[in-house]
């Protein structure tokens, strides 16, 4: 059973003061996220991603179409209790403290009594903000409100998980830290579904992701798909600063970084260039296939749809 299917989900906002005109925030989606993976929704500003999360939690509603989350209708009272929310710029009570809004949101989940502080305290040490607890969220930095939305979004336990830019304001080890924090939920049986346009964070964590641009979703795949080898090309590196003529000759492209060269070359030549490497007594660090990055495909994606969009205008 998939964790989500989205069914045709649609949305047109009507925009305007006096004359309201309809503006399509998203077209018919169709996705579906298998239990248990990590996804990443990804797209530029005013793609669709938060429009189609809000329609998943039942925020706003479709213009047309439907969705399944664990298997029961998206709108099912059931399904509110298996899952999780960050939205994408939490907003909380903030003359409470942390430890007294999670309480709080735990006794709206139906967290029993004898359970609710050691729930709490286990949530607060996760996200890293356990010397915190009896500070006001008024006197938060944004990053370490984002991590109290992170463990209001996981403190019920969900099966499903959904957040909206969860790296947004934390640093690169508050990254690092939501990145790991996702990789157990992940081992812990749970699906992940969140938005991000940070390529290399969802390169490091998705299973699969998705690329939506003006509210059309332009790709789907595993990542190790879509950021497939380019065809017959390999990056050769080596330690040093010199490039020996007989590479050269092989056509390679070089590029001489702090005391290691790397060269692209095609993979034919793979062996000529190690013996280049070898007479030249270099030290050869690494061959590897070239592969596209997720951010090249991503950029492809973009551009080939305003491309496609200028030749129907
Ligand atoms: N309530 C609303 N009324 C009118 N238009 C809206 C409304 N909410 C969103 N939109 C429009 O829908 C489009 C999609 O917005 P959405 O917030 O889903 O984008 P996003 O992918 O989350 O972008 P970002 O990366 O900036 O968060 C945008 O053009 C936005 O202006
Ligand atoms: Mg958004």
């Amino acid at each position: 059973m998939p964790a989500i299917e989205i069914l045709g989900f649609e949305k047109t906002y009507m925009v305007g003061f006096w004359r309201k005109r309809p503006k399509c925030a998203l077209s018919p989606l169709h996705l579906t996220v298998r239990d248990g993976e990590i996804f990443g929704f990804l797209g530029p500003n005013g793609a669709g991603k938060t429009t189609t999360l809000k329609l998943l939690m039942g925020l706003v509603f479709p213009t047309a179409g439907s969705a399944r989350l664990l298997g029961q209708e998206w709108t099912d009272p059931r399904v509110k209790a298996q899952i999780g929310f960050l939205p994408e710029q939490p907003y909380f009570y903030d003359h409470l403290t942390a430890h007294e809004l999670l309480n709080y949101y735990a006794q709206l989940s139906g967290v029993p009594g004898k359970e609710r502080s050691r729930r709490v305290e286990a949530m607060l040490q996760r996200v890293g903000l356990p010397e915190v607890k009896g500070v006001q969220l008024r006197k938060f930095s944004k990053g370490m409100l984002q991590r109290v939305g992170i463990a209001q979004a996981i403190l019920h336990d969900p099966k499903l998980v959904f957040f909206d830019e969860p790296m947004s304001g934390l640093d690169p080890m508050g990254r690092r830290e939501v990145r790991d924090l996702m990789e157990q939920l992940k081992h812990e049986g749970k699906t992940v579904f969140f938005s991000t346009h940070i390529l290399s964070d969802a390169e490091a964590l998705c299973d699969r992701v998705a690329i939506i641009h003006k509210g059309e979703l332009r790709g789907v795949g595993a990542v190790e798909d879509l950021t497939s080898s380019v065809q017959g090309k390999v990056e050769v590196i080596w330690q040093g600063t010199q490039v020996p003529t007989s590479m050269k000759a092989l056509g390679a492209e070089c590029h001489v970084t702090g005391d290691t060269v790397r060269a692209i070359i095609s993979e034919s030549q793979q062996d000529a260039a190690i013996d280049a490497l070898r007479r030249e007594r270099l030290r050869l660090i690494s061959i590897v296939p070239v592969r596209t990055s997720l951010e090249a495909y991503f950029v492809e994606k973009l551009q080939r749809a305003e491309t496609t969009a200028g030749r129907m205008a």
